[in-house]
């Protein structure tokens, strides 16, 4: 009887733990549940706006020639035209979340990889003047195993949020490598355990931040706050990520920008 006494403050603990590691799994679970739904839709329904798109595409370029248009009608027809061209983007960025593409792992090294990405990133963003690129890389980080291509993805997509949130007042956007071994057992960290090599990737910002409830649906599919946004970004980031067996956080306040760090299990080295 004593015992029991003394052992409950331990079990309320370890119940606690249990609960709180069922929570995370199931929540893991549910992710996992979407991108899979989501892949298998996104590609049926993809396919099925394509062929009416092409139709409504060619009509629109055809009406485009016509002389003699009144000037209200070349406007809409023009607006259309561009909605259209929208539209074909949102269905690309569609087949391309949901496409099983050949995917190759090699041993990568992350500096060349995030470098690289850097060089996308200016190449897709036209403004990107009043951002700062800072650096902070550790040069002796060993390699990831990985498809090159789909990391690429990965940091482009996460850089372009930072930049795009940015895009207003500027700021500056820091992207460190570092070497890690896990010190705890961590809830959050299922992918890896005590003592585990990993290596570990952050990129931060200056930008707005987000509120708590923000932050907890910025993975969801078609979760967006932009105009213009998809919303497919980071679902594709998480699902990519899944895949090499690495662990994405994030961390973020209203006013206190933005970081992500993405720790991936090291490749043994030979
Ligand atoms: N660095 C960031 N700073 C502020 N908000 C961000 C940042 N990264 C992502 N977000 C939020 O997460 C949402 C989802 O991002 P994402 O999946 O890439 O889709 P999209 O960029 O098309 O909106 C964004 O609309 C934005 O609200
Ligand atoms: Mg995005």
């Amino acid at each position: 009887m004593l015992s029991v006494l003394e052992d409950t403050d331990e079990s309320k603990k370890s119940l606690e733990d249990t609960l709180s590691r069922l929570q995370l799994t199931k929540d893991q679970l549910l992710q996992a549940e979407k991108m899979v739904s989501l892949g298998q839709i996104s590609a049926g329904v993809a396919h099925e706006i394509n062929n009416p798109l092409f139709v409504i595409s060619g009509e629109m370029e055809m009406l485009a020639m016509e002389e003699g248009l009144p000037k209200g009608a070349k406007e809409s027809v023009e607006n259309i035209r561009h909605q259209a061209r929208r539209i074909e983007e949102i269905i690309r960025r569609l087949l391309e979340f949901s496409r099983k593409k050949e995917i190759k792992f090699s041993p990568l090294d992350i500096n060349k990889a995030l470098d690289d990405s850097i060089e996308l990133l200016k190449y897709q963003v036209k403004v990107i003047g009043n951002v700062d690129i800072v650096k902070n890389f550790w040069t002796k980080v060993l390699p990831v195993f990985g498809d090159k291509n789909q990391l690429h993805e990965v940091f482009l997509n996460i850089m372009l949020n930072a930049v795009q949130a940015m895009e207003e007042k500027g700021g500056s956007l820091t992207i460190r490598t570092f070497s890690e071994i896990i010190s705890e057992n961590r809830l959050d960290f299922t992918q890896f355990k005590m003592g585990d090599h990993v290596v570990g990737v952050e990129i931060a910002d200056t930008g707005p931040g987000m509120d708590e409830s923000t932050v907890k649906k910025i993975f969801d599919p078609f979760f967006t706050t932009k105009k213009t946004g998809t919303g497919l970004g980071l679902s594709v980031v998480f699902g990519i990520l899944e895949s090499h067996k690495a662990n994405i956080q994030v961390r973020s306040k209203p006013g206190e920008g933005t970081s992500f760090s993405i720790r991936f299990p090291q490749e043994k080295q030979a």
